[in-house]
């Protein structure tokens, strides 16, 4: 079904990072960003927009794409010059990046290589810290602006096949909280993270056993899994007016998975 337009984002100008296909997080979060009335920057890592797919989402949203590195401070600023040009300030940013090169490669956690590590870490969450501190020293953001990134229940609770990504994402989080404190104070702006459903995009696919577990997710959740297209709303949600005082939070678009001890459904094939 087809969401109603509310103009929520009328006059907002972005930057979008994470737009890999059309399965993406991000890309669902564009369109409806779109659809809301806002203008924006597209942004991905260099080999990712040599794939071409992002250039369909520009045309289709009037959004000019500029490549960065989230893990390089030169490509950030290079990119946020390009926004302060073509908007001035800006009112919203989404970091939607994540990639575990153990992951990648099915490393088991207890055989971690920590060259990979680092890797997964920089791109997965210090480049959280790198895309604020590229648009703070820019001083780009308008006041009662967001600032958002997706997370992943693994924060807080052991999943095994979730690997290095599980203690990425805490540091996201706690990125979250410690620069959206500064960023609340001095600017007026919040920062959260939205910890999101299992999702069948190309990042989640990559972690092992997937399918089973989305399933599983699903079965667990009262109101079943939420959908990239639930996220891109609640996205929309945390961009637009209506949410001006939420901030350092890790909101949950879960269904109701993180509060369920166990769902009949569940338990049922265990009797
Ligand atoms: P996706 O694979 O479509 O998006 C991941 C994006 O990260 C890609 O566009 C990729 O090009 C980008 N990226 C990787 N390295 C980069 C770099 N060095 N610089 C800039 N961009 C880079 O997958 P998805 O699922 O849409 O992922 C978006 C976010 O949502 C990630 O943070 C992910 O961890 C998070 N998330 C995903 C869930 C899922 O089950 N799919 C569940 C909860 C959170």
């Amino acid at each position: 079904m087809k969401t109603m337009s509310y103009g929520l984002l009328k006059g907002k100008k972005g930057i979008i990072f994470g737009a890999l296909d059309e399965k993406s997080i991000a890309w669902k979060a564009a369109e409806r960003c779109h659809e809301e009335g806002a203008e924006f920057i597209l942004s991905n890592a260099p080999v990712a927009l040599r794939m071409g797919e992002l250039n369909k989402l520009a045309e289709k949203t009037g959004s000019e794409v500029v490549g960065a590195d989230a893990t390089s401070m030169e490509d950030l600023t290079a990119l946020f010059d390009r926004a302060q040009e073509k908007y001035g300030k800006i009112d919203f940013i989404l970091h939607s990046i994540g990639m575990s090169v153990n992951v990648r490669k099915g490393i088991h956690y207890t055989e971690m290589d920590y060259n990979f590590l680092n890797k997964g870490w920089d791109i997965s969450a210090v480049s959280f810290h790198k895309v604020m501190k590229a648009a703070w020293d820019k001083d780009i953001m308008n006041e009662w602006g967001s600032i958002l990134a997706l997370s992943y229940i693994a924060a807080q609770r052991s999943f095994p096949d979730y690997n290095d990504m599980a203690d990425n994402k805490a540091y996201l989080e706690s990125i979250t909280r410690s620069f959206g404190y500064f960023w609340g104070k001095d600017k007026n702006v919040r920062v959260n993270t939205i910890s999101q459903s299992p999702t069948p995009t190309t990042a989640g696919q990559g972690v092992k056993g997937f399918s089973g577990f989305l399933k599983f997710a699903d079965e667990m959740s009262p109101l079943g899994n939420a959908t990239a297209d639930d996220c891109a709303n609640y996205i929309v949600s945390m961009f637009s007016d209506l949410t001006k005082k939420v901030t350092m939070q890790n909101l949950f678009n879960d269904g109701g998975y993180s509060t369920t001890g166990v769902s009949e459904k569940v338990a049922e094939r265990f009797t």
